[in-house]
């Protein structure tokens, strides 16, 4: 298996945003410890001797944690140089590995039997080119678990709601394509894709969807944190298991 050389720098790299990013990602009520995480761990099941492959990595996270819960070995890549550096610094396991790459520049077929991404598929232009290396890159049987932000926030990306708001909209739902927003301070650039196109372009690589999931906060959490009051009023996380044959 061949990765491309490091990958030139992404709006991910910036020293300043990947700190913000990095005190709201490992907040007690972040979205991705409250919500995510837990959705995805459960998509995934049992890891024991399975090979991971997490793409978009970020800080580390949870390749840590399956490589602690008994993968064979996980592999996070992540186009940002400077969130692969930090996932090195803050973690190390004998079976776990960052490199800065995307996946276009992974070489090889049927080599993993889960591949995970969190929180990044909207940050894919090309949804298609992608799905097609997942599916090269599965092993049969195997399957991707990933997670984006919701098809009804992506579609508004710069509406910052609270819960009441009555000026949060849905908007634009039906156009879709890239988003310009600014996030944390920092501009990004997302691509918008309606939930049936989603769901569509991974039957059309031949996935077959095993699960989808809008994971919601018990109603315990949102008595203790104004986030989570947002994310039970508004989805926030769209998240799906498919199986390659
Ligand atoms: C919102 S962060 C999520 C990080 C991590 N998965 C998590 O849940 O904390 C999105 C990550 O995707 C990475 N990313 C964006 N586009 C990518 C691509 N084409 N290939 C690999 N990583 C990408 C970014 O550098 C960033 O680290």
């Amino acid at each position: 298996m061949v990765a491309s050389a490091d990958s030139a720098g992404s709006s991910f790299d910036s020293i300043s945003f990947i700190r913000r990013f990095a005190n709201r990602r490992h907040a007690l009520d972040s979205v991705n410890r409250r919500l995510d995480e837990p959705t995805i761990l459960e998509l995934v099941g049992p890891v024991q001797g399975r090979r991971v492959l997490d793409v978009g990595r970020g800080l580390g996270n949870l390749a840590a944690r399956i490589a602690e819960l008994g993968a064979e070995d996980v592999w996070g890549i992540d186009s940002s140089y400077g969130m692969i550096e930090k996932a090195r610094s803050n973690f190390s396991h004998p079976q776990l590995s960052f490199s800065s790459t995307t996946i276009d520049g992974l070489a090889g077929e049927n080599l993993f039997d889960t591949i995970i991404s969190s929180m990044v598929m909207h940050f894919i232009p090309e949804l298609p080119s992608f799905l097609k290396t997942v599916v090269r890159l599965l092993k049969p049987g195997g399957s991707l678990v990933f997670s984006q932000r919701h098809p009804i926030r992506t579609s508004n990306p710069n509406c910052r709601p609270a819960p009441s708001d009555p000026n949060w909209v849905v908007t634009k739902y039906f156009d879709e394509g890239p988003r310009d927003y600014t996030w944390l301070g920092q501009p990004f650039r997302l691509y918008h894709r309606a939930l049936s196109t989603i769901l569509q372009a991974l039957a059309k690589e031949g996935l077959l969807v095993d699960a989808v999931v809008e994971p919601a906060p018990c109603l315990a959490d949102v008595e203790s944190s104004a986030i989570m009051v947002e994310a039970r009023a508004i989805p926030m996380i769209l998240a799906c298991k498919a199986i390659k044959p």
